[in-house]
């Protein structure tokens, strides 16, 4: 089939919010298209509920430092610390450039940007809870996401959505494209460039139970695997504490931020037990263990006891209205209760990748071997949460759309400049060949497995073996089940044979991703014989303080295997030399 060819200074994959900063700033000075599998108001940074972390300081006291101290101890002391530096000093800035681009936050009564608390976010380095969070009312991801595509648009980036990514083009370790296919009448692209930005989001579908979008499958992740490169600590996934009973939908922290709390079956609010100081605002791993906790020992809610309560009704009926309009709704349509009456079940719902792509502090994939992965790769840039590794073993709430915000620009800003300052590199002969492949495998599966068969045999084993509580013989299971699936995509079935909107064959390509994402998560996990963030091993209950502070380095063999290595976390901060402020790239 003819290939048709586009060139562009830079290329993002993906659309969320880290991708649409990315573009709207790198269109200002250079050629720049986003490719993605859904129109971009459609991604996934829609459905961020609570907020965007900034230490402001306008309802309470703050400053960077803080936010910084709770990023690095709510990762559990494996966040790269030049990044959490990073991050949390240009958070103030960000916020105002987002307010002048046209986010509409919610204000105080003086006009300032509000701000709400919310989970491990604190004053004075631990001392208390403090309001950090600015929002707009429970759907402040839906709200950026049409700002930052409003912006690009008007700054004149190229949009290809529904474009299914099929193989991120490494060139003599220089990332120069990527091969696409338009899944509107399914041709075949290959996008030439001087710089590519990877900016998918997470995989959290891999587990039964989770708070993602259909699209979050994993698909930068793999497709940077297959490529060659690292991902950084696979085993640390992130589970939200308050996911809709029976749905995993979910319901935002904002609520326990605006004075909501959990109730065990017996109407106690236990996190009084497990956390005195910050209770049911503590960081979500710990949270989501405890509920986890009070249900395995019998003191769940319902006539099975296997959920938690979660109560709202008592900040009153208007409060509700004004500040948390999304989740009323969203619990009386999931869970059939009115929260202004009574309160919303809910359990632990797998949320987030804390790691991903491994990166800089300045969204630079790095890659290396022998113990030493810190070689930067010319022209290839991740940001979001594909990208690690700013969160270390467990993200705080709302330091993701942050995330996404900072190092978008980040990334958008330095892809522009490296753009501008090198020359497009050919492309390698075979450019597309594994991509094609791996189309041609599905385009012409007449086996008999299909993708409900697998999907439920992969998300079910990792649910229920490398879930909030892990130990070494349910990973093994896992990953004996893992196997299994795998074997079962050599004997797939993909019934639609057309070429127009085929998401049996979407499916396929995306299940092919995920079983690979499962597989490093298990792995990993089964190799960090600690607890850490959120990886918490039943048989090895403790934080390894000697040995366990280290980045897991997970690589893809020709043989299809898993390797793992390990690289130190970056624990110093930045110097007054390297944090640039005051000298952005433009
Ligand atoms: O609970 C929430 O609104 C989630 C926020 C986040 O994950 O950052």
């Amino acid at each position: 089939m003819k290939i048709q060819k586009h060139v562009y200074d830079v290329v993002i994959i993906g659309a969320g919010g880290a991708g649409l900063n990315a573009a709207q700033v790198a269109s200002q000075y250079v050629n720049t298209a986003v490719v993605a599998k859904v129109y971009p108001t459609r991604s996934h940074t829609i459905s961020a509920q609570g907020g965007i972390a900034a230490s402001l300081g306008n309802e309470e006291p703050d400053n960077w430092h803080w936010h910084m101290f709770d990023t690095v101890k709510g990762g559990d002391y494996l966040g790269d610390q030049d990044a959490c530096e990073y991050l949390c000093r240009l958070a103030p800035e960000m916020i105002v450039e987002l307010e002048h681009i046209g986010m509409p936050f919610n204000r105080t009564k003086e006009g300032k940007i509000a701000q709400r608390p919310f989970g491990g976010h604190t004053s004075n380095y631990g001392e208390k809870s403090v309001r950090r969070a600015c929002y707009v009312a429970d759907r402040t991801g839906h709200a950026m996401l049409q700002t930052l595509f409003e912006k690009s648009v008007a700054q004149g980036t190229q949009f290809y959505s529904e474009f299914y990514a099929l193989e991120l083009i490494n060139t003599d370790g220089v990332v120069n494209g990527v091969l696409c296919f338009d899944m509107k009448d399914g041709s075949l692209h290959l996008f030439h460039a001087k710089a590519v930005i990877m900016a998918t989001g997470g995989s959290g579908r891999v587990y039964m139970t989770n708070a993602n979008a259909h699209i979050n499958t994993g698909n930068g992740v793999a497709m940077s695997l297959r490529a060659g490169f690292t991902w950084s600590d696979p085993e640390f996934f992130q589970f939200h504490p308050t996911g809709i009973y029976g749905h995993g939908n979910l319901i935002t922290e904002a609520v326990r931020g605006e004075g909501g709390y959990l109730l065990n079956g017996n109407g106690e609010r236990f996190m009084e037990r497990y956390a005195p100081t910050i209770k049911d605002l503590a960081p979500r791993d710990i949270v989501s263990r405890c509920m986890a906790q009070e249900i395995l020992e019998g003191r769940g809610a319902g006539a099975n006891k296997d959920h938690i309560k979660l109560k709202i009704d008592h900040i009153g009926a208007a409060a509700i209205m004004e500040k948390l309009p999304g989740i009323h709704e969203l619990a009386h349509i999931f869970a059939g209760v009115d929260c202004t009456k009574e309160p919303i079940p809910v359990v632990p719902t797998s949320h987030y990748q804390n790691g991903g792509i491994a990166t800089n502090y300045l969204g630079s994939v790095i890659t290396g071997g022998n113990g030493v992965y810190d070689t930067v790769v010319p022209g290839f840039y991740a940001a979001g949460e594909c990208a690690a590794s700013v969160h270390g073993a467990n993200r705080l709430g709302t330091n993701s759309l942050l995330d996404l915000v900072v190092f978008g620009r980040t990334v958008g800003e330095r892809a522009a400049k490296y753009a501008k300052e090198n020359k497009l590199v050919d492309m390698k002969a075979d450019a597309g060949k594994t991509g094609l492949a791996l189309l041609n495998k599905f385009a012409n599966a007449n086996g008999k497995h299909t993708f409900n068969e697998i999907y439920t045999k992969m998300a079910t084993t990792m649910q229920a073996n490398v879930g909030v509580f892990r130990k070494g013989e349910n990973i093994e299971k896992a990953i004996k089940e893992l196997k299994e699936a795998q074997e079962m995509m050599n004997d797939f079935r993909v019934t639609d044979k057309s070429s127009v909107y085929n998401l049996d064959l979407i499916e396929a390509l995306e299940m092919e991703d995920m079983l690979l994402v499962s597989r490093m998560i298990a792995e990993s996990a089964l190799a960090r014989k600690e607890s850490r963030g959120s990886h918490y091993r039943d048989d090895y209950p403790d934080r390894d303080d000697k040995d366990g502070q280290k980045h897991t380095q997970a690589f893809l063999e020709a043989d299809g295997s898993v390797r793992l290595d390990y690289r130190p976390v970056r624990t110093k901060p930045l110097t007054v030399e390297t944090f640039p402020p005051k000298k952005r790239v433009y």
